[in-house]
């Protein structure tokens, strides 16, 4: 069964207040988002192997330590998930960045893959798929069966909010996925939104309406 962890250090939660709101307007959010996509990628990467090392500091000789060259790829879904890639970036450098794009079937609502493009060695990388509002879960749980069957086996799932709904989901269908959150929320609404959520986070990101 996923581990589900709530990331509800001080900071993502101040930040995520802010988020919410709907005075914020799309560059304070987009700011917001990136900020809170970094703290978050602090706790998720808390796992990377280290190795030792052998440093001159310029009073002594010592053994340190450096993370181990582990390969990271991470994988925002489209659109929304893009928010939150410069922000991990940002800590995590040479990370390769895969993309998968989805839309929702409007007569059965299952989720149609219309783009997928991910690093060629997947089968070395840990992915991170990231997306930021897990509401049913049917997208996210879409975008991990397509990065497994293309070989990808240790993936983490990074969202801002999820609905308990959408955690659900992952755990029944992807048991070996742990789940990293900043929020867990109440529950959807009629339609399909996370309440309280903070609305269409591409939208908002975006600033389209
Ligand atoms: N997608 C969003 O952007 N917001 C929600 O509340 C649910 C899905």
């Amino acid at each position: 069964m996923s581990n589900v962890y709530v990331l509800d250090h001080p900071l993502i939660q101040h930040k995520l207040t802010y988020i919410r709101d709907e005075r914020t307007g799309t560059k304070e959010f987009r700011e917001l988002v990136d900020e809170v996509a970094g703290l978050m990628a602090f706790e998720i990467t808390r796992d990377l192997p280290l190795q030792e090392v052998t440093v001159k500091t310029p009073v002594a000789e010592a053994t340190m330590k450096t993370i181990a060259g582990k390969k990271l790829g991470l994988v925002p879904i489209l659109r929304a998930g893009l928010g939150m890639v410069d922000g991990i970036l940002k800590l995590i450098p040479a990370a390769k960045v895969g993309h998968v794009g989805l839309y929702r079937d409007p007569e059965t609502l299952t989720p149609i893959e219309y783009y997928v493009k991910l690093p060629s060695d997947v089968e070395e990388r840990d992915f991170i798929v990231i997306d930021p509002m897990l509401a049913t879960g049917g997208s996210a749980s879409a975008a991990i069966t397509s990065i497994k069957n293309r070989g990808a086996k240790n993936i983490k799932l990074m969202c801002l909010v999820a609905a308990p709904e959408g955690v659900k989901v992952i755990q029944d269908e992807h048991p070996d996925v742990d789940i990293f959150l900043a929020a867990l929320d109440e529950k959807l609404n009629d339609h399909g939104y996370i309440v309280p959520g903070l609305g269409d986070a591409g939208d908002r990101l975006f600033g389209t309406k």
